[in-house]
């Protein structure tokens, strides 16, 4: 039996990729979820890359940006868990705004409220990054585990939904490998993400916040990668590998244009150049997610 309370359960960042997977699990678990949304209208819409509406039995729509001041008091009213999915990836605000400051008004609401748990998205290696996306995850995650509200960190290798586009760039007939093609990544399946995190949220919480690190089912490197993907758009792309000193070249340009720039970049750089590797989990292969797309 689940040693959770039937309280509901609160999800932000509800209608990324990964949120909307979430709100899906615990309906479909059976758990009242209030799901916190900017956009109630494309809240309910299908989300990228087959994310699921957010329109289940048990869930319920609460209309919040998470960034704006005040916003979250009373948010978590009655809540048991509360999941945060939030953070910048294609949007154009801060990652400091968004993955701290954003995380950490959730965190004092939650504290304030006496949640029962909470458990954060962040990514893998974040601890090791010094783009301003590595440094805001890293400070909510230490902000989380000196806090009293127990829960988990849980820092996933890349979603199948960051992936799409080498399938674009097969079509294409040209693939950029890393200066390393060797380096491993275990990408994981949104749904499959968040039925591990749904899963580690109904055991036993604390004393203190667990860290675990996950991806899904199949260890790949970046040139077996590509491989899949240009088997799946049926092309031979000409693969060419940025060398090192290309990239750190890139990332300088990048930051001469703006910090936004310079940041994204030196995300992007620090990301292919190291191995993202973790516990496997979930069933969803990326040859076939890649398939499905084509
Ligand atoms: N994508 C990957 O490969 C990957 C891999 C590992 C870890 N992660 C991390 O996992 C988390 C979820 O990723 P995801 O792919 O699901 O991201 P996503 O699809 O971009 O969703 C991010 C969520 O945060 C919200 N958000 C972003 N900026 C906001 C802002 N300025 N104000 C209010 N809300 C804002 C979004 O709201 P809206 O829908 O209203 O924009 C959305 O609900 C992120 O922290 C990401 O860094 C991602």
């Amino acid at each position: 039996m689940s040693p959770v309370s039937d309280r509901p359960v609160t999800v932000v960042g509800a209608t990324g990729y990964l949120g909307r997977y979430l709100v899906a699990e615990l309906d479909a678990r059976g758990h009242r979820v209030r799901a916190v949304v900017r956009d109630p209208g494309r809240a309910r819409q299908p989300g990228p890359y087959g994310a699921p509406p957010l329109i289940g039995a048990h869930t319920e729509l609460v209309r919040a940006d998470v960034t704006e001041p005040g916003r979250i008091t009373g948010l978590l009213a009655g809540s048991g868990r509360v999941f945060s999915a939030l953070g910048v990836t294609r949007q154009k605000a801060s990652p400091w705004d968004v993955d701290f400051l954003a995380n950490l008004a959730v965190l004092r609401e939650a504290e304030r409220t006496g949640v029962e748990s909470m458990l954060y998205v962040g990514a893998i290696g974040m601890e090791h990054g010094t783009s301003l996306v590595a440094r805001s995850k890293t400070a909510f995650a230490a902000a989380l585990e000196s806090s009293p509200v127990p829960g988990w960190i849980v820092n996933p290798s890349a979603y199948f939904s960051d992936m799409s586009s080498t399938v674009d760039l097969a079509r294409r007939g040209v693939f950029l490998l890393p200066p390393d093609p060797g380096i491993r990544l275990n990408p994981i399946h949104g749904a499959d993400l968040a039925a591990f995190c749904v899963d580690l949220s109904e055991g036993p919480a604390g004393p203190g916040t667990g860290r675990v690190e996950v991806g899904g089912p199949d260890v790949l490197t970046a040139r077996e990668v590509v491989r899949i993907a240009a088997d799946a758009a049926g092309t031979d792309p000409c693969t060419l590998r940025i060398p090192r000193r290309l990239l750190d070249g890139m990332v300088w340009t990048a930051g001469r244009v703006s910090d936004r720039h310079g940041n994204l970049a030196r995300f992007f750089a620090e990301s292919m150049t190291r191995d993202a590797v973790s516990r496997c989990t979930g069933t969803r292969h990326l040859a076939d997610w890649f398939a499905d797309l084509t």
